[in-house]
């Protein structure tokens, strides 16, 4: 029995989705199991990082956890710690971290720490654990899509910075094979694309999808703290935002690693295949 937090999040509901076609028993944790849609082969149920006794509730008779850390102004690990804590009680044996690429890499901004307790707090405790840092998810550029319907230019406020952006789909079927085959215990995957792709590359693979140019514009450092608040981010985060940001358009975050390659025996995933698949979106 896994248990997967974030179940219904990017990550978390791809899990759900290759557990359910690989016919293992798991339990889909969400704070509102009436809003969340699931088929019948998945188990709900309800739990909250801020409810430590559902958590133990949610956790009795699992093997096994997928743990996601919800985005927020929770302090860092302490989801991590709660979930933790309640699947120690529980008798759980074996965790799957999802963390990020550049954790605790000097230079890469504030935000960049958010993983650093919750990982060593996993790799402190008593399970076998599997930690994931993936990259930027290609799902992100899902936030295009009113730009491109409407024939706007995309966004670049990366400054042409490449990133080794990843389909959410293969970090997902990594995930799940770190919770059930073994040989994962005590490895930190950094999980990214096959290539580091800047905004305009991305830009054309989307364009390539549709038949037809998209053209990016790039956002000025000058203007890239009234950019991020204008995407809905609190003023509060911008500037580690900014950091993070400042750190892509240095080159901080042009990694590409064969680690997905590694778990699962086949490349990632490019991007293009990504857009091709998501095509209807942006159309
Ligand atoms: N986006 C990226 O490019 C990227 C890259 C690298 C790493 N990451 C990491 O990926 C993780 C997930 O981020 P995401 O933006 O993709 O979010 P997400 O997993 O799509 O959504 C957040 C999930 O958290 C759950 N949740 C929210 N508050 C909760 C609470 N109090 N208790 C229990 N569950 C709660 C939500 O479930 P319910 O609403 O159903 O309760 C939802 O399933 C983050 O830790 C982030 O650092 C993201």
């Amino acid at each position: 029995m896994i248990l997967i937090t974030g179940a219904t999040g990017t990550i978390g509901s791809d899990v759900v989705r290759l557990l359910v076609a690989r016919g293992v028993p798991h339990r889909a944790l969400t704070r509102d199991p009436a809003r969340a849609r699931f088929g019948p082969g998945t188990e709900v149920v309800r739990g909250d990082y801020d409810d430590p006794e559902s958590l133990t509730a949610a956790a009795t008779g699992a093997d096994a956890v997928f743990m996601v850390n919800a985005p927020g102004a929770a302090a860092p690990g302490a989801h991590d710690r709660a979930l933790l804590a309640a699947v120690g009680a529980a008798g759980v044996r074996r965790a799957v971290k999802l963390s990020a690429i550049g954790t605790g890499e000097p230079g890469s901004g504030r935000f960049s720490a958010w993983h650093v307790p919750g990982e060593q707090a996993l790799r402190d405790g008593p399970l076998r654990w599997t930690v994931l840092r993936p990259s930027m998810f290609a799902s992100n550029f899902l936030w295009w899509a009113d730009d491109i319907r409407a024939g706007r230019p995309v966004p670049d406020q990366y400054g042409g910075g490449a990133q080794g952006v990843v389909d959410p789909a293969d970090i997902a079927a990594v995930a799940v094979e770190a919770l059930l085959a073994d040989g994962h215990h005590g490895r930190t995957y950094t999980l990214t694309g096959p290539e580091a792709l800047a905004v305009p590359d991305m830009a054309a693979c989307v364009g390539k999808a549709l038949g037809r140019e998209v053209a990016s514009a790039e956002v000025s450092e000058a203007d890239s703290r009234a950019f991020v608040i204008s995407t809905g981010i609190p003023a509060e985060f911008a500037d580690g935002v900014l950091e993070g940001l400042a750190f892509v358009r240095a080159g901080g975050n042009a990694v590409v690693t064969d680690d997905v390659e590694r778990v699962l025996g086949r490349p990632p995933r490019t991007f293009e295949e990504w857009a091709r698949e998501h095509r209807a979106a942006f159309a």
